[in-house]
């Protein structure tokens, strides 16, 4: 089971476009793919289901009071399950705050299921939901958008990424790459692109999504990209983003075994 989650502190990204698409893409190709939506406003949900904060959730296996595999819903799409967010996960950070191994709950969760593939979409913060997302994940998958790129606070995320995996102590969290989204062919979104290519080498994924009124409809329409419009730009470029991902991602039959770590 590879497990990834989709992070980046700051909002409008396209972090959940990228989960539900980047899922139901995966699923096309016959893989067991989940969604967990680890964002309070669960537009994952949504967009996967077209329920509007169903419960159980994941509040609930996060406190302790279901397991999740209980809660796993079918998805609009072929071999895509979701595990529900609602906004009840906004006050986690406050409800978990002394419960003892408070990082590890989604991790320790995610032990009696068997996907193939596990994808997380997560806040715009790196509080505890996210800290849980990258304690459960072997990879993540940073979206930066060209349209309000910021290098500086893309090297504060990395460093605050980098902390979150020194203190938990994971060992085998990596980063699977950094996804441009956004993209359109102006002068400015290939200069930028050029300054990640530079930085990141080949960290940056090669696939980039590209900028699309289509994908905002496709949500609205509780179906992926991949299903709505295959053969757009955008729908193209989530598919090859699913081969890009299976390729990195090394798919292994090996059963989910993250431990939690002490802290050292
Ligand atoms: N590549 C894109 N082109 C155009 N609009 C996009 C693209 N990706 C996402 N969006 C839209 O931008 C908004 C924010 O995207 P979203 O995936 O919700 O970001 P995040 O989860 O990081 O907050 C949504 O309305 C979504 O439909
Ligand atoms: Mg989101």
């Amino acid at each position: 089971m590879i497990v990834l989650c989709v992070a980046n502190n700051k909002g409008g990204v396209g972090k959940t476009t990228t989960v539900v698409n980047l899922a139901a893409a995966i699923g096309k190709t016959g893989r067991k793919t989940l969604v967990i939506d680890a964002d309070g406003q669960g537009n994952a949900t949504y967009s996967l289901t077209g329920l509007v904060h169903p419960t159980p959730s994941l509040y609930d296996v996060l406190m302790e009071k279901i397991s999740l595999e209980k809660i796993i819903l079918p998805s609009n799409e072929e071999f895509v399950s979701i595990v529900p967010g609602d906004p009840r996960l906004q006050n986690i950070d406050i409800e978990l705050a002394a419960k003892p191994a408070r990082e590890w709950k989604l991790s320790r969760a995610l032990r009696l299921i068997d996907f193939e593939y596990v994808i997380i979409d997560t806040p715009p913060s790196l509080g505890l939901l996210t800290q849980n997302a990258l304690a459960a994940s072997q990879h993540v998958i940073i979206p930066v958008s060209l349209s309000e790129f910021s290098l500086i606070g893309m090297d504060k995320l990395l460093a605050t990424i980098d902390e979150i995996g020194d203190e938990l102590n994971i060992e085998d969290l990596e980063l699977l790459g950094v996804l441009v989204t956004f993209y359109d062919e102006t002068r400015l979104s290939r200069e930028t692109y050029g300054i990640l290519e530079k930085k990141f080498e080949e960290r940056l994924l090669t696939t980039h999504i590209p900028k699309s009124i289509k994908l905002e409809e496709s949500h609205r329409r509780n179906e992926s990209i991949v299903s709505f419009l295959p053969n757009s730009p955008a729908g193209l470029a989530y598919t090859d983003l699913a081969q890009e991902v299976i390729k990195k991602s090394k798919a292994s039959q090996t059963p989910y075994s993250r431990k939690q770590q002490r802290r050292s």
